[in-house]
């Protein structure tokens, strides 16, 4: 049973609800060990993506489909979600859960590693981009990134604080480092303006400003 305090959190908006389909997307991936974003994180997704009116998304990190569920829910009808996963049985499940919320026909799936699956991607034609797969990856995800983005377009990243191994210096395996380099990369980048939310394990949005 919710505690109390949980409940009135979710009456004043505080904490996001979750839907049914939600509810089973998170069981699907508890049950399968694949992690999640948070629900806040969740609702910051649906947010971004209703505000600037998101028709064509990219998700890098399908998962069980849960994150896929809030993006959908921010787009109109006519949005469609390109979402990349390395695991087929991942992608099952995430199928299962965009066909629970009744968006099957608006999700392309595409299996393989996000690396060789985004050059497949056409330049420009995207309004929000959206990492959440392998950290180490994520330079590499950025440059993809920015050539997928319309002006104005938005980029956003999930897990950038990792659990607060970011800023210790003495943790330096690979995904520290890659979200490191990602950190850096838009810092010294003039046309991704950003700001990195605590929210969740830190999520950073930045918005596509390419030079004239
Ligand atoms: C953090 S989980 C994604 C969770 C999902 N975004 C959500 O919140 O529901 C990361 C996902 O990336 C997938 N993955 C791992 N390596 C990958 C790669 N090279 N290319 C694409 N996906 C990969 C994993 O199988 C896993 O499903």
């Amino acid at each position: 049973m919710e505690a109390d305090e949980d409940a009135l959190a979710r009456d004043l908006n505080l904490l996001p609800s979750e839907d049914e389909a939600l509810r089973a997307a998170r069981e699907r991936s508890h049950e399968a060990g694949v992690p999640l974003v948070f629900a806040e994180t969740g609702a910051v997704l649906r947010f971004f993506t209703r505000m600037i009116g998101a028709r064509h998304v990219v998700e890098i990190g399908s998962g069980a489909g849960y994150s896929g569920l809030w993006l959908l829910q921010g787009m109109g009808p006519r949005g469609s979600l390109t979402t990349i996963e390395l695991d087929p049985r991942l992608q099952t499940l995430a199928q299962r859960s965009y066909a629970q919320g009744g968006y099957a026909d608006r999700v392309r799936s595409m299996l393989g590693p996000a690396l060789s699956v985004l050059p497949r991607l056409a330049d420009g034609n995207y309004d929000l981009v959206f990492l959440d797969a392998v950290k180490s990856e994520y330079p590499g995800y950025l440059g993809h990134a920015k050539r997928l983005l319309r002006p104005g377009g938005l980029l956003i990243a999930d897990n950038v604080l990792w659990s607060g191994r970011v800023t210790d210096r003495s943790v330096i395996d690979a995904e520290t480092q890659g979200l490191r380099a990602l950190l850096r990369a838009v810092a010294d980048d003039p046309e991704l303006p950003s700001l990195t939310m605590g929210v969740g394990d830190g999520v950073l949005v930045a918005v596509y400003e390419p030079a004239v």
